[in-house]
């Protein structure tokens, strides 16, 4: 069976290869990951040779245009979409915002919109301010000891005038991954569309939108190694009809009509890096077996990159999983099917900011506070203002790394 080579892994990052960064640990991919040399090197050729309004018709500025096409185009044959049903705009916060003002044009008062508790505010605070021009907002809460949603509880409050439901892949603290397929179905059958939040699952799994079946899909470029930009995904005949939110002589541009801000030119170019660098992972994992399609080859790298963060994992849930004193958000077990190696917890013996300090002096880089879940740690009992310690692990993660959190969390939790 194949593994991930996690030595090849690595010497594709500049922060691990590089004298000063190279001795530490990143555990905070769901607050933002490290980028490869593909994305870099495509920003610094972008910003050396191409740094100019792009397509027009002379030489640096079609290959600027191309160059933003050319992401374009691969991350759509990676999602399994269309290229116009892509919308690249300055992050996802912003995207749900410009998708809120699109969607609540075409409601009327007393039409309901769904949020959970568990999601990050950006795909919840878009759609509550709705409740000010008449719409029903109402939360799908989740179960207050583990954070985790019901499906079941969903079903009581989709009713007739159910417009939208907007939900989690799986939550930047719970982690636990929501069944995606399974609830816009339900969704779909009272007449409800859904806008999914997917950037704490993107960067660990491949996607297929079209068979996933949703509405709007929406994750950070950033977090899943490349540039501070969103990816948002508009099913095609949504997009054809939606309010447009760009320059009215933009109305007819697909791409355009969900991006007021206009595009971060550079940003977009070197997007295809990812890309790029998970071809780069196949073809190191598997020479003499050209995948069929972009997407069937991230589909074979994710596999790779599962068993991996599987591994990774699961001596970090064991050691919290057995001290008394640790509270573990999100489901309990290390099964990369059920949940993903972002690790959230409190502990009754040391505060996160003492955890975090102690982490550093050995070179582990980890986050803590409510990571803008802050109506999830309410509803868990947890104050907003202290949070959780996260350990948010990802396949370029060691090991030895995860080996190193624990010796320090040993003597403090
Ligand atoms: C789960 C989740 N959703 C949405 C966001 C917002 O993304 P952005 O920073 O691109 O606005 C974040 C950012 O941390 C997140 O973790």
């Amino acid at each position: 069976m194949t593994r991930l080579n996690l030595d090849f892994v690595r010497s594709q990052f500049p922060p691990m290869r590089d004298a000063e960064t190279r001795g530490w640990a990143f555990f905070e991919n769901a607050g933002g990951s490290c980028a490869p040399d593909q994305v870099v090197d495509k920003l610094d050729h972008f910003f050396r040779r191409t740094k100019v309004q792009p397509y027009y018709p002379y030489g640096p500025s079609e290959q600027a245009g191309e160059a933003m096409d050319r992401s374009q185009e691969l991350w759509a044959r990676c999602l399994n979409v269309e290229p116009e049903e892509i919308q690249l705009g300055p992050s996802t916060t912003i995207n749900e915002y410009v998708l809120a003002q699109a969607l609540r044009a075409e409601m009327q008062a007393g039409d309901r919109v769904i949020v959970t508790e568990q999601d990050h505010e950006a795909n919840i605070g878009a759609w509550a301010r709705l409740a000010d021009t008449g719409i029903d907002v109402r939360y799908w809460t989740v179960d207050p000891e583990s954070g985790l949603l019901d499906v079941a509880a969903l079903q009581s409050l989709l009713n007739e005038r159910t417009r939208l439901v907007c939900f989690t892949h799986c939550s930047n603290v719970c982690a636990t991954i929501n069944p995606v397929r399974e609830i816009t179905e339900l969704c779909h059958q009272a007449g409800a569309r859904v806008v999914v939040d997917g950037v704490s699952y993107a960067p660990h799994a491949a996607l297929d939108l079209r068979a996933l079946g949703v509405d709007f899909y929406l994750f950070s470029l950033y977090k899943t190694y490349g540039p501070h930009i969103g990816l948002m995904y508009v099913r095609r005949d949504h997009l054809e009809h939606i309010q447009n939110q760009g320059h009215f002589f933009n109305a007819a541009s697909l791409t355009k009509r969900l991006t007021p801000a206009g595009p971060d030119h550079g940003e977009i170019a070197c997007a295809s890096g990812v890309i790029d660098y998970f071809q780069v992972l196949y073809d190191h994992h598997q020479p003499d077996a050209p995948a069929d399609s972009v997407a069937d080859m991230a589909q074979q790298v994710f596999q790779w990159v599962g068993q991996h963060e599987q591994q990774l994992m699961e001596p970090l849930l064991d050691f919290l999983g057995g001290r008394s004193s640790v509270r573990v958000l999100g489901h309990p077990r290390p099964d990369r099917d059920i949940r993903v190696p972002t690790i959230a917890f409190t502990s009754e013996r040391a505060d996160n900011q003492a955890i975090a300090a102690a982490m550093a002096d050995r070179q582990v880089g980890v986050g803590f506070g409510h990571f803008y879940a802050y109506r999830l740690m309410e509803a868990v009992g947890i104050d907003p203002a202290s949070g959780v310690t996260r350990l948010s692990l990802v396949h370029y993660n060691t090991p030895e790394e995860v080996e190193r959190a624990i010796q320090v969390l040993d003597p403090l939790v």
